[in-house]
């Protein structure tokens, strides 16, 4: 006879979680590290796609996790393409020594998005980008990897498969996301964002500091008027006052704004 306990107990979820990313990216070797406590060094390169399953508790459920590993390899297209379907939660790897892994990033999203067909089920799935390899020598900021993260809506964890560090913590994240989206009726929560900032107003420090004139600085050409350069001025000051930003370069982004706006409205 059931007892209380049990008629308390929610039923058992069923979820199915990807990986995605470049070949050699570790996407296997985290996945090992976090379901079998173990690593390897050797590269043995994934066959199309390696399936497993895990069990968990998320939330004093019993969650059995369905994970389809694919290969990052272009030759296997058209073994992993057949998997994106149905996905509720996709790590997407890339190496933090391996620039170009990062680079890739935008193309495994367009893969997936390409594959799914239906945009209210990509935006419905939890993404967790995972900066892997963090003993080894960086060529991608902490910063860079998490602003491409966070301002997508993507939860962001730096790892090691090799040390262990955050692999834990981005699993147990990602499972979090994705039994609260089940739950929500298969809508995801929005992330907590650690940066403070937006993609925006890092964008538009970016521009700022790489234009070569005022008029290129307030995003104007030659015979702008008054009323245009006021107009453009109000538009980034919004956006990059420094009691507003928190984005480093924010103060000497303002500044340079300042100065364009005083040396275009001489020329008005
Ligand atoms: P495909 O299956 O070909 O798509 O590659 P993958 O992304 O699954 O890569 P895999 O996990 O097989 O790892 C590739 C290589 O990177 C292996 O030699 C691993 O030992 C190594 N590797 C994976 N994670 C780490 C890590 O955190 N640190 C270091 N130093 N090496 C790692
Ligand atoms: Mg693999």
């Amino acid at each position: 006879m059931p007892t209380a306990m049990d008629k308390n107990k929610k039923r058992p979820l069923r979820i199915k979680i990807i990986s995605m990313g470049n070949a050699e990216a570790g996407k296997s070797c985290v996945i090992k590290r976090f379901c079998e406590k173990r690593f390897v060094h050797k590269y043995l390169a994934t066959i199309g796609i390696d399936y497993g399953v895990t069990r968990v508790t998320i939330k004093d459920r019993d969650v059995k996790v369905n994970i389809f590993d694919m290969a990052g390899h272009p030759i296997f297209y058209e073994v992993r393409n057949e998997f994106y379907k149905d996905t509720q939660g996709a790590i997407i790897v890339y190496d933090i020594s391996d620039r170009s892994s990062f680079e890739a990033l935008d193309s495994w999203i367009q893969e997936m998005q390409n594959e799914t067909g239906n945009q209210t089920d990509v935006d419905n799935v939890v993404v967790c980008v995972c900066g892997n390899k963090t003993d080894k020598k960086r060529s991608v900021d902490e910063l860079e990897g998490r602003l491409w993260s966070e301002t997508k809506g993507f939860l962001f964890f730096e790892t090691s498969a090799q040390t262990g560090d955050g692999v834990a913590e981005m699993f147990q994240a990602l499972f979090d996301a994705v039994v609260v989206a089940a739950e929500n009726g298969g809508k995801k929560a929005p992330i907590q964002t650690q940066l403070g900032y937006s993609k925006e107003q890092a964008d538009a420090i970016q521009k700022l500091k790489s234009a070569k004139s005022d008029y290129e600085r307030l995003g104007l050409i030659p015979g702008a008027t008054k009323e245009d350069v006021n107009r453009a001025y109000r538009k980034l000051a919004v956006l990059l006052h420094p009691d507003k930003s928190v984005a480093p370069g924010s103060e000497e982004a303002f500044k340079l704004l300042v100065a364009s706006r005083t040396a275009l409205l001489k020329r008005c």
